[in-house]
């Protein structure tokens, strides 16, 4: 880079860390941790433990190298509000298009918002003005307007890391109006893909009355912000030497083991309604009746590690998946196969990146995806003189980059146990050349080029900037 940098990096996000690749981390936190060691700055966020109000205004800080990770308690009654309530009840469900899932509660909505206000006092003292302060995701919405309140001048971005829902979606959630208002405290607000920005901008245009302005900007009753398409990658190199890693071939191994010469067909995901895993089954079902050459000839690993598992949505689901596999176990297995096995044990990325290059298919099917990196995590996975194909839903913001996948309606059965054939049983020239054709676009839109992409634009933008008042 050859312009200087004046500020820190300031990120803040709900779940703060690993720095380490050792992570079983989501999405988030493997793009963000690449970017931070490349950069180095601040991690602001919560610490994931609660304690009595009073005894939380202690911060900890652990520093890595360059980088120091601060985090704060919440109260019982803030992880309730906050995160099992408005966050994961409300906006969770919402922006995946799932109405039926949502619960709005003004309860939840208060302490949300407290909870908002709460991080961006205590984040205001950690920063200066030079610094670029970039918040993350659906927990912090209102935390850039209320550090503006605080009295932070600097540069401020946001990047939303799932769907932004389609005004007629979002437009259900009471307070719609005064949470897409104070977004645009932002300078810069990222999206994963053009379809989410086109929802947000819409809603801008429709609901508040804002008009569009040249290059990616928008205005709003007088202030101006830029809104832009940043798809997140991973580091795929990085990856791509775990999947050669000792730790990876012992993984790799064992299931080759396992699955004595048939093929294997795997899915990886958080145990989340949004990612499809309820009708995957169904479509690996509906291939055992259709496609009965497969019944003794494939073998079908979901890993589903488990989250916000005292939700009711999620306890329902886990419920019904078990009951599921059990079903089509019991239905298809014989002494010496069981079709499906479903495992809540999470794994290394080491070990993960060793049992995708095992697969022969990976899926990747939600209902509704911000971008999903297990698609391009298995791409970069694989052996190029022999790799597994990826079926991936039209839903997930991977889609955008990764079309030489078998694409899929995720809801449509017979179409997935179409995919699911023709995977199986695609030659190696064509699994090699889509391959290779994905194999681009995941090394070259990678986590650092995500995150300097974002970073150039915020060191561009005009800090709350505002159209002239005789304009
Ligand atoms: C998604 C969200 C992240 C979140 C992760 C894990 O990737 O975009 O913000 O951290 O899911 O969910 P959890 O509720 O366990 O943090």
């Amino acid at each position: 880079m050859t312009h200087h940098q004046k500020g820190r990096l300031v990120v803040v996000s709900n779940r703060v860390g690993p720095l380490t690749d050792e992570g079983k981390a989501g999405g988030l936190a493997v793009g963000l941790a690449d970017a931070l060691k490349r950069r180095g700055g601040l991690w602001f966020g919560w610490s994931g433990e609660t304690s009595e109000e009073g005894t939380f205004s202690e911060e900890k800080t652990e520093v890595f190298g360059g980088t120091a990770m601060t985090t704060i308690d919440m109260t019982e009654e803030e992880l309730e509000g906050f995160y099992h309530g408005y966050a994961n009840r409300s906006l969770w469900p919402l922006l995946h298009y799932r109405l039926d899932l949502v619960q709005f509660d003004r309860q939840s909505d208060r302490v949300y918002r407290s909870v908002n206000q709460r991080f961006a006092a205590r984040l205001a003292p950690l920063v200066t003005d030079d610094d670029l302060v970039w918040v993350h995701d659906y927990h912090f919405f209102y935390l850039g307007s209320d550090l503006r309140r605080c009295g932070y001048k600097g540069r401020l971005g946001f990047f939303l890391h799932i769907p932004f829902a389609s005004p007629e979606i979002f437009m259900a959630l009471p307070g719609a109006h005064d949470l897409v208002h104070s977004m645009l405290a932002y300078d810069l607000i990222g999206f994963q893909t053009r379809q989410d920005r086109r929802n947000f901008v819409n809603f801008c245009i429709h609901e508040l009355g804002g008009h569009k302005l040249p290059g990616d900007r928008i205005e709003v009753g007088g202030r101006i912000v830029q809104a832009s398409v940043f798809p997140i990658g991973i580091d795929a190199e990085g990856f791509a030497r775990f999947a050669v890693s000792p730790e990876a071939g012992e993984h790799e191994e064992m299931l080759r083991d396992l699955a004595r010469g048939r093929l294997q067909i795997v899915g990886v995901d958080r145990l989340d309604y949004s990612k499809g895993l309820v009708e995957r089954l169904l479509g690996f079902e509906r291939l055992l009746e259709d496609f009965p050459d497969n019944r003794g000839g494939v073998n079908f690993l979901q890993i589903a590690p488990l989250s916000r598992s005292e939700l009711d949505a999620y306890i329902d689901l886990r419920a019904e998946l078990e009951g599921l596999a059990g079903r089509l176990n019991g239905r298809f297995a014989t002494l010496d196969w069981t079709p499906i096995q479903i495992m809540t044990t999470g794994f290394t990325r080491r070990a993960l990146a060793g049992i995708y290059r095992a697969a022969r298919v990976c899926m990747v099917t939600p209902l509704r995806d911000g971008m999903n990196l297990v698609a391009k995590e298995f791409v970069a996975a694989q052996d190029p003189t022999d790799p597994g194909v990826l079926i991936l839903s039209r839903f997930a913001g991977a889609r955008a980059e990764l079309m030489d996948a078998l694409i899929v309606n995720p809801y449509a059965t017979d179409e997935v146990a179409r995919a699911l054939q023709r995977a199986l049983t695609m030659p190696l020239a064509e699994r090699q050349e889509r391959h290779q054709a994905m194999r681009e676009k995941v090394f070259h839109g990678t986590a650092a080029h995500w995150c300097e992409s974002f970073l150039t634009a915020l060191e561009s933008a005009e800090p709350e900037a505002r159209l002239p008042a005789d304009a």
